[in-house]
């Protein structure tokens, strides 16, 4: 039986520890740093993501089969890179392959050179030159911060003042670091999240999810890394995704190769189908959080195969999806995305779970005196699963009442779109 050992501790790394455990060749799971749901199902190491040498010593010194990479600053950080020099088998991309999500710079780039179609743009480090370009057009607009900050990155000023002062923080205080800025095309239309299990020029795609990124109901508030998701997303239709694989990812894929950064991984469109056909919002390198709990529970083949194929570069297994739809729902902490409080004691976890239609996978939380206590700005991921997404939607929504905590807040109105 193989050991395998997976980098992250939120929701997404609960949902590939899950599917890990279905599979039939996986015999022992460590988790780093994981949290307090994963343990259930694997054995927690304390190392952060980014102990990239801490993480390779403990895979040489437990021989460890296969590690699978969840965030993407451990991949920033070259843990791959790390991992196969030293002859480990690893599921993620290269450093110089992350940057399709860890610059946007070097992703519109890559778009505008292979003909992939996205959002028209123009990059600026001086804020200045940034700023006379926002006045010279026109509202909205969107303004990116050209690295990683956590979802926060993106904004979309509504009035001029607002565009200075999300420059100001970008480029002249450094809020999120010394970087550039993308300032984009605003494009309307429904985004939807297409992750490909992707191994150089080979693209398996795998079902479709849609994500809610705005943090209250009715798509209000702040940006944050999503607040419910769920699968399939019937607006988009078969051509639809035809189209995206053919023009999008198949084409990036490609792209990565010319330019000598082959990516192996999970490659994850965030793709928008405006009046003039589908965009690429952004590329992400790694399974998105929280499409993946919606996601990996469809997934009927064993993982342990897919990933192996891709990290050694063998030929992709059939994937199969079950006909099961999925639906979840986001708890977060309150204040979130902003600041918040962590420590509150979260009950009703067996009750929500005695339905098994019903999945719970934590996103921020730690084990304190035999409880789960809230430890992140997203805690648990609630999922439903059914035969339509109603069915899910209901199924989810009614055991996310039975969780008690002094501090958490959710949508109802995940999936408004299609119900
Ligand atoms: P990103 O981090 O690039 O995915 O951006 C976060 C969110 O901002 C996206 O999910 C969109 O809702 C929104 N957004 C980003 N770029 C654009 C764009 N060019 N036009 C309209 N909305 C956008
Ligand atoms: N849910 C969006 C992301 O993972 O980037």
């Amino acid at each position: 039986m193989k050991k395998v050992l997976v980098i992250g501790g939120g929701g997404r790394e609960h949902a590939i520890v899950d599917a890990l455990s279905r599979s039939a060749k996986v015999g022992k799971i460590w988790c780093a740093p994981g949290n307090a749901g994963i343990a259930a199902q694997a054995e927690c190491v304390p190392l952060k993501e980014t102990q990239v040498e801490e993480l390779k010593a403990f895979a040489l010194e437990n021989g460890v089969d296969l590690t699978v990479v969840g965030p993407e600053v451990a991949l920033a950080a070259g843990v791959a890179d790390a991992f196969a020099e030293a002859g480990l088998r690893i599921f993620g991309p290269s450093k110089d392959a992350a940057a399709i999500e860890s610059s946007k710079d070097f992703a519109k780039r890559l778009m505008a050179k292979y003909g992939i179609p996205t959002a028209s743009f123009e990059t600026f480090d001086d804020y200045e030159k940034a700023l006379g370009h926002v006045r010279s057009g026109s509202l909205p607009v969107v303004l990116k911060y050209d690295g990683l900050a956590a979802g926060k990155g993106v904004v979309i000023p509504e009035t001029m003042e607002e565009a200075e002062e999300a420059l100001k923080d970008m480029l002249l205080d450094d809020k999120f670091g010394k970087g550039k800025v993308v300032v984009e095309e605003f494009l309307t239309g429904p985004e939807f999240s297409f992750m490909c299990f992707v191994d150089g020029a080979s693209v398996t795609p795998m079902a479709l999810s849609q994500d809610h990124k705005r943090a209250y109901e009715g798509d209000k508030g702040p940006n944050t890394g999503g607040m419910g998701a769920y699968s399939p997303v019937p607006i988009i239709t078969q051509e639809d995704i035809d189209y995206s694989l053919e023009h999008v990812m198949i084409p990036a894929a490609a792209a990565m190769i010319a330019e000598g950064r082959p990516f192996k991984g999970v490659l994850y469109g965030g793709l928008m189908k405006t009046p003039s056909g589908v965009k690429v919002i952004e590329f992400n390198c790694r399974f998105g959080d929280p499409e993946t709990e919606v996601v990996l529970p469809r997934l009927e083949s064993d993982i342990y195969d897919i990933f192996s194929a891709v990290a050694d570069g063998t030929p992709m297994p059939e994937v199969k999806w079950s006909e099961e739809v999925t639906m979840g729902f986001v708890m977060a902490s309150k204040g979130y995305p902003g600041s918040y409080d962590k420590g509150y004691v979260i009950e009703g976890l067996a009750d929500a779970l005695a339905d098994p239609s019903v999945r719970i996978y934590h996103m921020g939380t730690s084990a304190k005196d035999g409880n789960a206590v809230t430890s992140g700005g997203r805690v648990l991921m609630v999922v439903g699963s059914g035969k339509t997404l109603a069915r899910a939607h209901d199924i989810a929504l009614a055991a996310v009442e039975k969780v008690k905590c002094g501090n958490l807040f959710y949508r109802r109105d995940i999936g408004w779109r299609v119900l």
